[in-house]
């Protein structure tokens, strides 16, 4: 039995339930983080990637949308290790914390309904193939931050999400590319876009209406280790098409070549070197076999007992 955190304690994942006429479930009036825990078998460990950052994240998003959680964000980062713990899940791991508008109120606003926070797990292994994948350049524009903030995790923005998603997965493609009404590269569905032209790793920046992903920050970071050059900067479509390599960062797709786009292939069509090299050093990260990297994990072991 799954179990969760809602309305202050830990209860069965199936008695955490809302009524039909929550404020969220009507109007999108939500925020969420997407956490990722990876399992390593030898030390018996769930190690949870960069679990502060997605909580301040979470805060992030929360005071955008007047919300008040009403934990802090080592609160939120204990509550989750002891879920965890009782959890114990013995596969990679996707942690879901969801703070809502909850009364039961016809009034579409932000102020005077009360809040609510709910966090779960659930197995998860490659939301996306990470050997490559052929993606779209969405007809569906990427929301604007002046229409539904786009640095905010906001759970009703994701109807745009799922509109472009669908809509690539019907016409026979893995992803979709969202651009921005000014007709720039903004990212993928769910995760932040990286172009790797003439040696140099391109990322649009946070002004281009995009999730502030704490991937790309991880990446971006990493490529700076590897000693290559980077530039934060506007992409046009058509770079896209001329691109070395292209890939996807995001705590679900992980890190996820881009092969092909459009129907044309990018670079020579197979995982290029820049992508390989970062994402064998992500994958390794996220499993805690990089002793450098050991401080962007937090380790939930299952096999020292502690009181939960
Ligand atoms: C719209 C969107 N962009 C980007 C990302 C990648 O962000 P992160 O690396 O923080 O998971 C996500 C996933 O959470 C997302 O939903």
């Amino acid at each position: 039995m799954s179990l969760a955190f809602f309305r202050n304690q830990f209860m069965p994942l199936e008695n955490a339930t809302v009524s039909i006429a929550t404020h969220a479930l009507n109007y999108g009036t939500g925020c969420f983080e997407g956490i990722r825990g990876y399992y390593n078998e030898n030390a018996d460990t769930l190690y949870v990637v960069k679990l502060k950052e997605h909580y301040q994240r979470f805060l992030r998003s929360c005071r955008i949308m007047r919300i008040d959680p009403g934990y802090t964000v080592d609160e939120l980062c204990q509550i989750t290790t002891t879920l965890l713990q009782k959890n114990a899940m013995t596969t990679d791991v996707y942690i879901r914390p969801l703070a809502f508008k909850a009364d039961p109120v016809i009034k579409v606003t932000l102020e005077g309904i009360a809040d609510a926070v709910g966090i779960f797990t659930v197995p998860l292994g490659d939301y996306l193939p990470t050997n490559g994948i052929h993606v779209a350049v969405s007809a569906w524009r990427r929301l604007e931050d002046n229409a539904i903030p786009s640095r905010a995790k906001v759970t009703g923005s994701y109807v745009n999400t799922a509109l472009a998603v669908s809509d690539a997965h019907l016409a026979g493609f893995d992803d979709a590319i969202f651009l921005s009404e000014s007709g720039h590269v903004a990212e993928g569905s769910a995760a932040n876009l990286f172009m790797v032209r003439d040696g140099v790793v391109i990322t649009p920046p946070g002004t281009e209406n995009i999730l502030e992903g704490i991937t790309r920050q991880v990446v971006l970071s990493l490529t700076e280790e590897v000693e290559v050059p980077i530039q934060v900067r506007p992409i046009d479509r058509t770079e896209l098409y001329v691109a070395d390599e292209l890939f996807l960062v995001g705590t679900g797709v992980q890190v996820a070549p881009i092969t092909k786009i459009d129907h044309r292939t990018v670079g020579t069509g197979t995982i290029g070197p820049v992508t390989q090299k970062l994402q064998a050093l992500y994958f390794d990260a996220c499993r805690g076999l990089v002793p450098r990297y050991r401080d962007w994990l937090t380790p939930v072991s299952y096999s020292v007992s502690e009181p939960v």
